[in-house]
């Protein structure tokens, strides 16, 4: 980029920026109305949040505001490729999103589409367009090389259905092809399409794989979301609950960069609701080594009616001393046992656990909704743990702050 066009960039940021939701919500409905071809790639849910205006356009304003020094946006570029490659995205894909930016900038500002600004605009989007193909290509190319791995989507059968709480269902997904399945890192996830009656439309949403690779399945366990007030229900969570053994689902290949980075470490799970799937995953992984460290899995939920997987952790810790639990439920029922079901009542407070279950010489992994993790975030740095040592995913999208 020219210094003036980095000039221009810079000078129409705050005026976009003012206009943000405007001009976000403008390019979306500009870009999905051309292409409504999209609407099966992009997460409707979020559409209708307006999460998803957050998201993509407001981080080419945040790499755009920071243009001289994009680093703000580069730790999470990788976080976005994983999430672009889960859902198949495409280097042709850059040429639409960046045609309805430059032209939603053209007209939510009023100006001509050959005003020097636009050419600016048009630089500055390909440098980053240019960062994420080649990103994305290098992790495509991963994928090819992995044996049993695969591009794009691949039919899977719903093998076998096992409820693990009043909300929460593991699904056993077999390849309907019944070819070979990839090895992947234990804490990653994959894109799940299917058809949702109500809006239509094919749906892609993300799930983490809650065990460590298998031979001949993948698993992943989803929450249902209920309606809840006057939202309607998880348009994908429940078509999949709905959905009986033996249906087919369009599955794309393990991703993401949230896993077990050192399994010889000492290492601290700690997850809040349907969280708790990479968590069963990495553990399940230590497993596999027989757990070569010690283990802290801390876990926080309702109540023992939504706590997944209870039995599971358990019998874990029965055959394994070096596993240690600590589990919080915030409204626990009557018959929910003190001391055996649960350790506490209320909200997981990190800064009442006794330090052995809190080494700072470890690695923490954390996953749950956004408060819950910013908490456990806030009270881990406090104890002195290092942030550096602190891994969390975030279920949803607007991982990219600014
Ligand atoms: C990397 C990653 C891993 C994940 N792993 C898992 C996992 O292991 N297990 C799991 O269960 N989930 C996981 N998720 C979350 C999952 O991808 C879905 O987001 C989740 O299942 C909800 O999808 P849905 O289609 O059912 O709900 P959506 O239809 O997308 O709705 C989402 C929520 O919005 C509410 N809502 C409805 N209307 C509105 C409105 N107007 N405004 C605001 N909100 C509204 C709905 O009630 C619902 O609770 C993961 C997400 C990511 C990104
Ligand atoms: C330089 C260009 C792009 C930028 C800066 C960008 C940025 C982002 C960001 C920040 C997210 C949210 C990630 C998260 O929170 O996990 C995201 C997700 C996504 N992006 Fe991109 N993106 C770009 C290009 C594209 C293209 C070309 C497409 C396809 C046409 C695309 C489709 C998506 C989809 C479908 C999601 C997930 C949506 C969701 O879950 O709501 N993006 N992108």
């Amino acid at each position: 980029m020219t210094p003036q066009q980095i000039d221009l960039v810079k000078a129409t940021v705050p005026v976009l920026r003012e206009n943000g939701v405007a001009l976000t919500g403008y390019f979306y409905n500009r870009m999905l109305g051309n292409n409504p071809d999209l609407k099966e790639t992009f997460n409707m849910g979020h559409q209708r949040s307006g999460a998803q205006a957050q998201a993509l356009a407001g981080a080419v304003l945040a790499y755009a505001e920071n243009i001289e020094d994009p680093s703000v946006l580069l730790p999470v570029v990788e976080l976005i490729a994983h999430k672009h490659v889960s859902l198949n995205i495409q280097a042709p894909d850059y040429n639409i999103v960046g045609e309805n930016l430059l032209h939603s900038i053209s007209e939510v500002l009023s100006i001509s589409m050959d005003d020097p600004l636009i050419g600016a605009w048009a630089a500055a989007y390909g440098q980053l367009a240019d960062l994420f193909i080649s990103t994305e290509k290098a992790i495509y190319d991963q994928h090819q090389q992995t044996k049993g791995s695969w591009l794009g989507w691949r039919n899977f059968k719903i093998a076998k259905k096992v409820q693990e709480s009043s909300e929460i269902t593991s699904f056993y997904l077999q390849p309907a092809d019944g070819g070979a399945l990839p090895k992947y890192e234990a804490g990653q996830y994959i894109s799940v399409r299917v058809f949702v009656e109500e809006l239509g439309l094919k749906q892609p949403r993300q799930y983490t794989l809650s065990t460590s690779p298998q031979a001949d399945y993948l698993r992943i366990s989803v929450k249902r979301e209920d309606q809840k007030g006057d939202f309607v229900p998880g348009w994908v969570s429940n078509t999949l609950h709905s959905l009986p053994e033996g249906s087919e689902i369009e599955v794309s290949a393990p991703t993401g960069n949230f896993y077990l980075i050192d399994s010889n470490k000492r290492n601290v799970f700690i997850s809040g609701g349907v969280g708790l799937t990479p968590m069963i995953a990495m553990l399940n992984q230590l497993v596999t080594q027989d757990m070569p460290q010690p283990v802290t899995f801390i876990h926080a939920c309702r109540s023992k009616q939504v706590h997944a997987m209870h039995q599971h952790i358990q019998d874990l810790k029965a055959k394994y001393p070096r596993l240690s639990t600590f589990t919080a439920y915030e409204f626990p029922h009557a018959g929910d046992k003190l001391g055996e079901d649960y350790d506490v009542a209320g909200r997981l407070d990190l800064s009442s656990l006794d330090s052995a279950l809190l080494p700072v010489n470890a690695d923490y992994y954390l996953c749950g909704p956004m408060p819950f993790m910013a908490e456990q975030q806030k009270a881990l740095v406090a104890r002195g743990i290092p942030a550096e040592n602190i891994h969390s995913e975030a279920f949803g999208t607007g991982g990219v702050k600014h």
